[in-house]
């Protein structure tokens, strides 16, 4: 039995799992987790939306029930569900490029804005408890630069396509609460999630600075920086899995969290700009000099909102979650997995997992409350 089983008081342990987008970057992270929590997986996908990607490099199709579907599928979709009969759902599923965003708009809303239609009218056949975590982002709110965090009470926005598909998202899964999933008796209890940029290794998206960064190092080209001196409020990829982890199974008990919202961001210290990033990952990478690694690009492609800070006092209130590593940690794991992966030859499994265990043993020797007692 793994040694992370006592994590999340034991809620997934034994449990049946239904992750959409488990082949996308935080799918491979989330489904690798739940299967050290001891955990069922189902994962429902259209494809594998990278080459190379998290999910292939470490073998995970061959550990757990791997089905290809589009989530707008809702029959299918549904008949998914039916014969797993999940005990919690983790929706990731979404087109979640923002550059892609301007190439298809239209497909960008009908997968993340009808899709999450599709998801919650599914759920709606389900006569089992089951507790959902639908996936959205920091960008669903309504932008207006304010130099205070955003709280999960802000009203939802969007000024670019993306952003308003993910302000529409937590529309449509709300109001899918409210209509059919409110009850004190219901057996589906709902919550959202949301959380900015992540970083860490096997991302292989396109226009993501650090895979950008891995593919040009490994060609042996110069990245190019769309914005080398914006701050960004990084975070590793498991801060907001774990924020998604720990929401989801309280809401098995406390019903008290049916339909609410919740913010997962880092700690303010966090905030760096892209070239201090780049510097960082270039010196873990190996080379000597950041101009051996980087360039700057003189005009962006494409307009970016500015700076968008969360606040995740609620998340601290009810759950008491709170971000578990500093920038430095966050840095180190994603400039390790990269370098001990693509340079030094080791296998993705057993990095990714070594990473999730490192993670956990922080977070218990920090009293985090989602994690299991800490051990000597
Ligand atoms: N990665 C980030 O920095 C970040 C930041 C904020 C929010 N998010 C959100 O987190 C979620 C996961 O993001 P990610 O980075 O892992 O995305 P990703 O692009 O790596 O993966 C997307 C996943 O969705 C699946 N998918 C896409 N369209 C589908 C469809 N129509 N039907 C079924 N499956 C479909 C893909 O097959 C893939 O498994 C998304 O909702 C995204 O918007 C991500």
């Amino acid at each position: 039995m793994s040694p992370l089983h006592d994590s999340f008081d034991g809620a997934y342990r034994g449990k049946r799992v239904l992750v959409t987008g488990h082949t996308g970057f935080k799918g491979a992270w989330l489904t690798l987790w739940l299967l050290e929590l001891g955990a069922d997986i189902c994962g429902y996908s259209r494809d594998i939306p990278t080459t190379p990607s998290l999910f292939e490099a470490a073998g995970l199709a061959g550990r757990i029930r791997h089905e290809i579907g589009d989530i707008r599928d809702t029959s299918h979709f549904q008949s998914v569900i039916a014969s797993f009969k999940p005990d919690f759902v983790f929706h990731l599923a979404a087109q979640a490029i923002v550059s892609q965003s301007y190439q298809d708009p239209v497909e960008t809303v009908s997968t993340n804005v009808v899709g999450t239609a599709s998801v919650m009218q599914a759920l709606r056949g389900v006569r089992h408890p089951c507790a959902v975590m639908i996936v959205t982002s920091d960008k669903c709110y309504d932008n207006v630069e304010q130099p205070w965090g955003y709280r999960e009470i802000d009203p939802m926005g969007g000024k670019d396509v993306y952003s308003a598909s993910k302000g529409a998202t937590e529309i449509i899964a709300h109001s899918f609460h409210k209509s059919f999933f409110s009850a004190p008796d219901s057996l589906v209890r709902v919550a959202t999630g949301r959380a900015g940029n992540v970083l860490g290794g096997g991302d292989w998206a396109a226009d993501r600075i650090v895979a950008d960064c891995i593919r040009a190092w490994m060609s042996g080209t110069i990245v190019q920086l769309r914005r080398p001196d914006a701050t960004r409020p990084w975070q590793h990829v498991l801060e907001p899995l774990s924020g998604y982890l720990a929401v989801t199974a309280k809401l098995t008990t406390a019903a008290k969290l049916n339909g609410e919202s919740y913010n997962f961001g880092p700690r303010a210290e966090q905030n760096r700009t892209v070239v201090e990033l780049l510097s960082d990952l270039a010196r873990i990478w190996g080379f000597d000099a950041g101009h051996q690694a980087y360039e700057a690009l003189p005009t962006p492609p494409f307009p970016e909102a500015g700076l968008l800070k969360l606040s995740c006092d609620k998340a601290l209130m009810d759950l008491a979650w709170e971000a578990n590593f500093s920038y430095a940690e966050c840095v180190e794991l994603t400039g390790e997995w990269y370098r001990d992966v693509l340079k030094g030859g080791a296998a993705a499994y057993d990095v990714t997992l070594r990473q999730i265990h490192t993670y956990d043993q922080r977070a218990r020797t920090r009293g985090r409350a989602w994690a299991g007692v800490a051990r000597p």
